[in-house]
């Protein structure tokens, strides 16, 4: 019989493609909403845990409004480090496979290296901290868990930046766009589709970086993503300074996705050839 993977966070921009790609693979699927387990309460946790036939658990709930965060410490803490925490204990207790995903928002950016999984760690945003704080209680409890830090997602099950830049061009709006932070900017599709051979591969436990190769500046992105769609548009660059925000963004935050390529999975594509699929696929919905 086939194993059963349970997705939290399932409805969200990753946990929509993890689902789908769990199905497509031949998984059961369980992806209760947040009014059916809200992971944050343990009223909801414990009863489903004590009852679920799953053996996978990918954890892709979150609190991912990166600014709103800096005033909504707590709120982000009891997400992404709470109910991480309680997740992985949940998980040691049933013996069931974790997958936990974090993010490139846990370095500071002060580099021109790509990040390794063992680099030191400094957030510079309280989204990133409390994300932080969830790795190491999800390590400590579990430290048989994966946790796999993404970056930069884009896809078609949400908002995301790529969406926003087509929307504002197709209207006709002016786009400046900050040029001066390069990440790695990574299809949704291809991270679920890496998550799911993680979950079926034997991987000993511990942090991976599963972001799409290459590198690029938001800038970039939004220039990619205008060409692919034949979307005519001026994108004006500018700098992180003239775009204000709640918090602040690491200047560099490509991973060095080495060491899940040494695994021998299917390697991620890069990111201009994910763009282009994203394009398509946006298109025909
Ligand atoms: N987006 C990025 O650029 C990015 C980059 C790096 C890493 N990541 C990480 O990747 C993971 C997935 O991110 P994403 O972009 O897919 O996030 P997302 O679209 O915001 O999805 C988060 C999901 O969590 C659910 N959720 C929120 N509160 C919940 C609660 N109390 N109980 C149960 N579910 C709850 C949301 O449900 P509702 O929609 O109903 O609130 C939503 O389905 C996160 O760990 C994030 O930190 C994201």
């Amino acid at each position: 019989m086939s194993e059963t993977a349970l997705v939290l966070g399932a409805h969200g921009l990753l946990g929509t493609e993890v689902r789908k790609q769990f199905e497509a693979c031949g998984f059961g699927v369980e992806a209760p909403d947040k009014r059916e387990v809200d992971v944050t309460n343990d009223l909801d946790l414990h009863p489903y845990f004590l009852h679920t036939q799953a053996s996978i658990v990918v954890n892709c709930a979150a609190y991912t409004k990166v600014d709103a965060a800096e005033t909504e410490r707590d709120a982000a803490f009891a997400l992404n480090a709470g109910a991480a925490f309680n997740i992985a204990r949940y998980c040691t207790w049933r013996g069931m496979k974790l997958i936990h995903l974090s993010t490139d928002f846990v370095f500071d950016g002060e580099t021109d290296q790509p990040y390794r999984e063992n680099d030191p760690t400094h957030p510079i945003s309280v989204y990133g901290e409390s994300k932080l704080h969830g790795e190491t209680l999800v390590m400590d409890k579990f430290p048989k868990a994966i946790i796999v830090r993404t970056s930069w997602l884009f896809g078609t099950s949400g908002n995301c930046f790529p969406k926003t830049v087509m929307r504002a061009a197709k209207q006709g709006k002016p786009l400046h766009v900050v040029n001066d932070q390069i990440g790695s900017p990574t299809y949704a599709k291809d991270l679920a589709a890496a998550i799911v051979s993680l979950a079926s591969a034997s991987v000993e436990g511990g942090m991976y970086h599963v972001a799409n190769a290459g590198r690029a500046s938001w800038h970039d992105l939004a220039v990619e993503c205008l060409n692919q769609a034949g979307i005519r548009a001026e994108v004006v660059p500018i700098a992180t300074h003239e775009w204000p925000a709640a918090a602040r963004r690491p200047r560099f935050s490509v991973l060095d996705c080495s060491k899940y390529a040494s695994l021998g999975l299917k390697p991620m594509p890069d990111w201009r050839d994910a763009v282009a699929r994203f394009v398509n696929e946006e298109a025909d919905l």
